[in-house]
């Protein structure tokens, strides 16, 4: 496993993370979940991603029995608070109520004292951003959160909140967690910039597009039994990528990776860690030897001749358009 410096700040994360959308405590049943985890960490991962909503909190919890006993020193733990976690007008969005009672309930779920990053899963446009970036600061204080990042925020709305830190002398944001992958590069014309020139790394999400850029999906096909298209939850987030046109392009990808000498997977693991502004890749995994395959990405070069192959291959079924990154207009 490599390192990386998570954005201008001391903090080290593994190049390859693990992360737990979908798989625990849903998709996959509990000694499976505790298998990928054991498998990750056998492979050198240190970096472990999670969601107060993801399962309906459920997922924390398997990750928190998953981790325990392992020294607490040797991890890194991400969590993160927007998305609904119960039926009340309060149980969402980044209000200081519900980011103080959300952080609570994730470090008693997670078994810890304190996560290593904390992270807006998404921008809240109905709380004052000084409200959310003053109670992020009072938790860095009390020790419970050691950095703090967001998710999917657009370049414009990170500077706002650089801003406000500056002025207010808040801790400021370390990192952004965007979904980036071959098929998904919105962030690259905005977002990668401003945080290169501001000291935020991007920690990105469904590298692998959620396993359509493992080619197991084919054209005019059913999707692979046991397969994330063939999840209630799952399907709904991979259905608007498994068209013909996609699927057969990613299959055009395969003679690229076999030259490499690389699976699928590694090949769409590796190109997101060719962006220096990419401290880590997020993978998820439903079977140990999905992170036993991906991990093998951590280091790999790619040049820039393999580069424009892929771009050649994919051409316009890349999404490169900044204005799709959006939260939502009103709290869900
Ligand atoms: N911040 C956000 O808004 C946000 C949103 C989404 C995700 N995330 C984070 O990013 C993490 C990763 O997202 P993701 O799970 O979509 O990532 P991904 O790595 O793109 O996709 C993972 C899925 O692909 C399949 N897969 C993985 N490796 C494979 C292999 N070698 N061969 C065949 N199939 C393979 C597995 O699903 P099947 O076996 O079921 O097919 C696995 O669960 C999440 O856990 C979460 O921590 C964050």
């Amino acid at each position: 496993m490599e390192f990386r410096h998570l954005g201008r700040s001391g903090l080290m994360v593994s190049e390859i993370s693990y992360g737990n959308w979908i798989t625990h405590g849903s998709q996959v049943e509990e000694d499976a979940a505790k298998e990928c985890v054991r498998a990750a960490l056998d492979e050198g991962i240190t970096t472990f991603d999670t969601a107060d909503v993801y399962a309906g909190t459920k997922a924390e919890e398997v990750l928190g029995r998953a981790l325990k006993g392992v020294r607490r020193e040797s991890l890194e733990i991400f969590t993160k608070v927007y998305w609904p976690t119960g039926a009340g007008p309060n149980d969402r969005g980044l209000s200081r109520k519900h980011v103080t009672e959300s952080i609570h309930g994730s470090l008693r779920r997670l078994q810890t004292d304190y996560v290593d990053l904390y992270q807006a899963h998404r921008f809240d446009n109905e709380t004052p951003l000084e409200e959310t970036l003053k109670t992020f600061d009072d938790l860095v204080r009390q020790g419970k959160v050691l950095y703090v990042g967001v998710s999917e925020w657009t370049a414009d709305q990170i500077a706002q909140a650089l801003k406000i830190a500056d002025e207010m002398g808040f801790d400021r944001l370390v990192s952004n967690q965007p979904q980036y992958s071959m098929l998904w590069r919105v962030i690259e014309s905005e977002v990668v910039p401003l945080s290169e020139k501001e000291g935020l790394s991007q920690i990105v999400w469904s590298p692998i597009a959620q396993g359509v850029l493992t080619g197991k999906y084919l054209p005019g096909q059913p999707p692979p039994a046991g397969s994330r298209a063939t999840d209630s939850t799952g399907g709904n987030f991979i259905s608007r990528m498994l068209t013909d046109d996609v699927l057969t392009r990613v299959q055009d990808l395969k003679p690229i990776a076999g030259d490499l000498g690389l699976s699928m997977a590694q090949l769409a693991v590796a190109w997101v860690l060719q962006n220096p502004n990419v401290a880590s890749a997020i993978i998820g995994a439903t079977k140990p030897e999905q992170v036993r395959d991906n991990v093998k990405a951590a280091g790999v070069k790619l040049d820039a001749e393999v580069l424009k192959k892929i771009d050649d291959v994919l051409g316009p079924i890349v999404e490169r358009d900044p204005a799709k990154t959006v939260s939502p207009a009103t709290r869900p």
